[in-house]
Formats: structure tokens, C-alpha cells, sequence
């Protein structure tokens, strides 16, 4: 199993804001984790990459303990968040930011996917080679980061948020690729979305949480059968 949390308490000043969060993911997995503002998403997500310490929990990265690690550490070993917001050097043009980063994780030896594959996994970014990475559209920023993230060869994914500020032909459009992506590079993904709908059509699990508590954790299909909005 790819990526394991086991019953994650974690909180800010010793204060815990989750409690026993506990999820799975397989190779190439999108789990959907859905929420209201202040439920614990990004919390959790923190609490995985090792940017908040755990009162109590173990996280499992292909096999290998990471819970006690640096956020330095679990980098190496393929974690990666695209985070709110924009991760692009918005001067530099979007030739330049691919080569800045493939160029230091050529450096580093991390080399599984380099600026060729990139460019092949999302033509956008090809097409627009020439173009100021802050003079192009969200959609297309949001391209940018998702391909810079993976020139890191990731072992998993951390999307937090990537729809923020984009129209909805642009949202189906990222994430059709995002999963795309994930699928076809085996690497699971954990989707923090409120744009819920569109987030469950790539989704093959689905996790719910509340005031720090996961109230629905299960495959897409068992979230088809029930009310989530009933779990909010
Ligand atoms: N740096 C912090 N220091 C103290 N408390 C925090 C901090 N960050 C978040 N919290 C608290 O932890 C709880 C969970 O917040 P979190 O950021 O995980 O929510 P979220 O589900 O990501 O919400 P949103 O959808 O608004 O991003 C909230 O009560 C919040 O006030
Ligand atoms: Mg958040």
C-alpha cells in the first residue's frame, strides 16, 4: 500500500484539531477528501507531509515509516503538495520554469520524469513553451504546477485546492488531466476539493470530514449510494 495513516492525531500548540484520522491509498488512487472551511483538510495534509508534528499516528509511505521524519525527508522520498495557490515562478517564462526545476532534480538524481515527459503529459504547457508563466491563464498556471510537480518524480501527490479561481470548463479540463496523470504514472493522489461534484467524476474514494473527525471514508461507488451532503 502506497500511502497509510493510522489513527492521526494532530493539532497546532499541542492542541489536537484531528482526531484518529485513519485512510489508504493504492497506486494511482484519487481519494476526494471533501469538508466544510476549518474542518481539518489542510490539517491533515500538513500532519502527512510532516509540517506539523503528530501527538499521536503513523504515516506509511511504500512501506517505509515516514511519521517520525522531516518534511526535508519526506520530499526525497516522493511526497509532494501542489498548494493553494500558485506554485510558478510567475517572471520566468514557462520553458524556464520547467528547466529551473528539472535542472536541480537532475542535480539531485531524481530524474524518473524529466522536461520531455512533462511536456508530452500536458501539450498546453508545450504550446505555450515561450509564454511569461504569471501572464497565462489560472487554468493554465495550475498546469504549470501540477507539471512541475511531477518533474520531482512523486510518490504522491497532495492537491490542495488546484480549481481555486477557475471556470468550470477549465476545472473539468485539470482534472481529467490530473487524473490522467496519476493513472498513467501510478501515483496516487490525495484531491482536497470543494468544487465536489467535478472532484468525484476522477475520485475512487471519497473521505468526509468534520470539526476534525472523518464522518464518511469509502469508494466512490459507496459515496454514489448515499447523501453525502447528509455528512457535512
Ligand atoms: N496555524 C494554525 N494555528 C492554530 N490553529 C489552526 C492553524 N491552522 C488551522 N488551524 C485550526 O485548525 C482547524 C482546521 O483547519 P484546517 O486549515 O485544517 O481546515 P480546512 O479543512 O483546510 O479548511 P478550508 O477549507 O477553509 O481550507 C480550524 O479550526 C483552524 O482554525
Ligand atoms: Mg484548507
Amino acid at each position: 500500500m502506497p500511502l497509510i495513516a493510522k489513527n492521526l492525531i494532530a493539532g497546532y500548540g499541542g492542541k489536537p484539531v484531528l482526531e484518529k484520522v485513519s485512510f489508504t491509498l493504492e497506486d494511482g488512487e484519487i481519494l476526494a477528501f471533501f469538508g466544510h472551511n476549518g474542518a481539518g483538510k489542510s490539517t491533515t495534509l500538513k500532519a502527512v507531509l510532516g509540517l506539523i508534528d503528530t501527538i499521536e499516528g503513523e504515516v506509511i509511505l511504500n512501506g517505509e515509516n515516514i511519521e517520525k521524519m522531516s518534511v526535508d525527508q519526506r520530499l526525497e522520498r516522493g511526497m509532494k503538495l501542489l498548494p493553494e495557490g500558485r506554485g510558478v515562478f510567475p517572471d520566468l517564462s514557462v520553458r524556464e520554469n520547467i528547466e529551473v526545476v528539472d535542472a536541480v532534480n537532475r542535480k539531485n538524481g531524481r530524474q524518473m520524469i524529466s522536461a520531455p515527459d512533462v511536456y508530452e503529459l500536458l501539450p498546453v504547457l508545450a504550446e505555450r513553451r515561450s509564454s511569461i508563466a504569471g501572464e497565462l491563464s489560472g487554468g493554465q498556471q495550475q498546469m504549470l504546477a501540477l507539471g512541475i510537480a511531477l518533474l520531482g518524480s512523486p510518490k504522491c501527490l497532495l492537491l490542495e485546492e488546484p480549481s481555486v479561481g477557475l471556470q468550470p470548463d477549465l476545472v473539468e479540463n485539470l482534472f481529467s488531466k490530473i487524473s490522467e496523470v496519476c493513472k498513467h504514472l501510478r501515483v496516487p493522489a490525495i484531491l482536497i476539493e470543494h468544487k465536489i461534484v467535478s472532484a468525484l467524476k476522477i475520485a475512487d474514494k471519497v473521505m468526509i470530514i468534520n470539526s476534525g473527525r472523518l464522518v464518511f471514508n469509502g469508494s466512490k461507488q459507496e459515496a454514489e449510494k448515499i447523501d453525502l451532503w447528509n455528512y457535512f
